[in-house]
């Protein structure tokens, strides 16, 4: 694999979706060429910026200037931070917010903002008036790789994390990569757990790159666009070719079955950020695989080794307040488990390995295969 020793300017990467196909822009600085594609996209365009109150400090005054400089009417809409803004009364706000803007059908949504702006903002914009454009502009680092590509949007449902929600493709997406310096390290971290999974899932040269290259990527050298534009080329391939989720795009849910339950045990909490759920529920998807006899156990405690040294939490145990407060038992977690969008006629699918670089689907895993090996992972003592 090259790897580029300097910046080299902006990648674009494609997703390939015919008619709506969209371009990922990626680089440094690259948000100061937003209003001049929101012009070229849509002329005579005007721009609701939908934010959270922290993005908002950062960049919403930077965004509106860029966007004031391209002759762009805009217009702010801020919500509380977290994943508490994903509820339909926070839905209901943005979605009121924009048809008191105003915002028509030949107008644009932009989304200032991590993974939760995305999927709150983007589903507004595909429900209001019965659909209207979005631009995804991401400032985490889990919502460059991952959320803001590929059109999944949606909010929570008392029963479980994005149940309510629709597939609503961004017009564009801008992935600043200097935007990210504001993350604060354990942010950075979590969504780091969403790169490492495009290696592991399927491309087993990238995941030996980043356990070359992980400090630069944490840096913010050359190595980081390079990590983000590989992994989005990597989702974009997936997206293209199963836009709607009914096959190979689950393979994007690696290390999501486990992890979304122990977001859920966790209260949706502090206590475990997205990216660090996938980080726990991707060891433990690796070593139920080797479990299983798939992939080896050196290649299990491989993908554990590199999480653990980039610092995210790699067992149940490493979740903060473990100790004090516990976890749900294994019956819970199964329950929660259940409730998940990965449930197909009550049978659980799960994301495993055959090796590093090689997931597969496996729509038929024995639910008490899955319970004994939680039972024996929440009695285990850390190395
Ligand atoms: N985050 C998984 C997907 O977009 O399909």
């Amino acid at each position: 694999m090259t790897v580029p020793l300097k910046n080299s300017g902006p990648i674009t990467v494609d997703v390939a979706l015919g008619e709506r196909a969209y371009d990922i822009v990626i680089g440094r600085d690259v948000i100061g060429s937003l209003g001049g594609r929101i012009k070229a996209l849509r002329p005579g365009a005007r721009v609701a910026i939908v934010t959270d109150r922290t993005v908002a400090k950062h960049w919403l005054a930077r965004v509106e200037a860029i966007l004031a400089e391209a002759g762009i009417e805009s217009k702010a809409i801020v919500v509380g931070e977290g994943e508490a803004s994903k509820t339909y009364g926070v839905l209901q706000e943005v979605c009121e917010a924009l048809i008191a803007a105003k915002i028509e059908r030949n107008d644009l949504v932009v989304a200032l903002g991590g993974g939760v702006i995305g999927d709150l903002a983007g589903f507004a914009a595909a429900i209001v008036r019965r659909g209207i454009d979005f631009v995804q502009v991401p400032t985490s680092l889990l919502a460059q790789v991952d959320s803001s590509v590929g059109g999944k949007t949606g909010i929570n449902s008392p029963q479980g994390k994005n149940l309510v929600g629709s597939f609503h493709q961004p017009v564009l997406v801008v992935a600043d990569t200097s935007v990210l310096d504001t993350l604060s390290p354990r942010q950075f971290r979590a969504g780091y757990a969403e790169v490492a999974k495009y290696g592991v899932l399927g491309d087993a040269a990238f995941f030996g790159w980043l356990e070359a290259n992980h400090a630069d990527i944490f840096s913010g050298g050359a190595a980081r666009e390079h990590a983000i534009a590989t992994s989005c080329r990597a989702k974009a391939a997936i997206v293209a070719r199963d836009e709607r989720e009914t096959g190979e795009r689950a393979l994007l849910n690696l290390g999501h079955t486990f992890g979304h339950a122990l977001e859920a045990a966790t209260g949706f909490s502090d206590r475990l950020f997205h990216g660090e759920g996938v980080s726990v529920g991707m060891v433990l998807a690796a070593e139920f695989s080797a479990a299983l006899g798939m992939i080896s156990r050196d290649d299990a405690a491989r993908v554990q080794r590199h999480l653990a040294a980039v610092g995210l939490p790699t067992h149940l145990q490493d979740i903060a307040g473990f100790q004090q407060e516990g976890l749900a038992d294994a019956d819970t977690l199964m329950a929660l488990m259940a409730q998940d969008k990965k449930v197909k006629r009550g049978k659980l699918t799960f994301i495993l390995l055959e090796k590093i670089g090689q997931a597969v689907i496996a729509n038929d895993v024995a639910p008490t295969a899955v319970r004994d090996f939680l039972v024996d992972k929440l009695a285990r003592k850390p190395d």
